[in-house]
């Protein structure tokens, strides 16, 4: 059987269908060929990796390096899924600087970069996009700036957050940006977004509102020793790993998960 290759197109169908789907993070081709064989159709190279593979306490260490090596390795496993690569700590500080780093990762074999922020990057979507690199933008909870937000919390709780993260989507769009991740925000706020924005979005702990679901795969796998409210151990509820990623797609696209226990209000 051919499978035919994810795009961009096929996330905007979903969204126009109300079909709801899954992804995941993927850092090599054993998992990667796993979760496409599971139904995965979108994966994405996380600077999580700083913490699941590197063992650090944030994504602050990883390099543009360390993305293009795991965005080959997954690239490998998974030739005909959309993968999403992580623009990691100041790789993306200049729209100049965004557009070289961002070369290195589509040539490495990523369809998609993503990048942490609000109205600031403005002139950078339009740069990357103009300059045929399609952008994911990263909205609420961005792990690299854990040192302004003094911690990893919920954000959008206030009104004035929440309004900014909406008009921050409204115009990283308006600039060219295709797809959205949301993390941690209130199931209101994503819901907002989802319904105003015409790009995909895609929550982690924010609700089974978005049109997209992303889990970090060592907390869907229950490798993560203080596990996020927003994730969910589906090996031990499957028993196997075929059928952990199996059930959390289904889960997904029954809006079965994420439930009310994994989400903020
Ligand atoms: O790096 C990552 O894994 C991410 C997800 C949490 C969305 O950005």
């Amino acid at each position: 059987m051919t499978v035919k290759p994810t795009t961009l197109s096929t996330l905007n169908r979903y969204k126009q269908e109300n079909k709801k789907f899954a992804t995941i993070t993927a850092y090599d081709a054993s998992f990667a060929r796993l979760f496409a064989e599971e139904g995965i159709q979108a994966m994405l190279i996380g600077d999580s990796l700083g913490m699941t593979l590197q063992g650090h306490d944030s994504t602050l260490p990883v390099t543009i390096e360390h993305i293009a090596y795991h965005t080959r390795c997954v690239r490998a496993g998974a030739p005909q899924a959309f993968l999403i690569a992580d623009m990691p700590f100041m790789s993306y500080s200049t729209p100049e600087q965004a557009c070289l780093n961002a070369a290195t990762l589509m040539q490495a074999g990523a369809n998609m970069v993503k990048i942490e922020g609000g109205s600031w990057l403005i002139p950078t979507v339009k740069m990357l996009t103009e300059r045929a690199v399609p952008v994911c933008i990263h909205l609420g909870l961005t792990p690299q700036s854990v040192n302004v937000f003094g911690g990893y919390k919920v954000q959008g709780r206030d009104e004035q957050v929440a309004e900014q993260l909406k008009q921050d989507a409204i115009a990283l769009e308006k600039a060219g940006a295709q797809l959205a991740v949301l993390e941690c925000v209130p199931v209101s706020l994503a819901k907002a977004i989802t319904d105003t924005a015409i790009m995909p979005v895609i929550g982690i702990g924010a609700g089974n509102v978005t049109d997209g679901q992303i889990l970090v795969m060592h907390d869907l796998l229950g490798l993560t020793p203080k596990p996020p409210k927003f994730s969910k151990d589906f090996l031990q509820e499957a028993g196997t790993l075929r059928k952990a990623v199996r059930l959390y797609v289904q889960q997904v696209e029954q809006i079965q998960f994420p439930q009310e226990q994994h989400s903020f209000s």
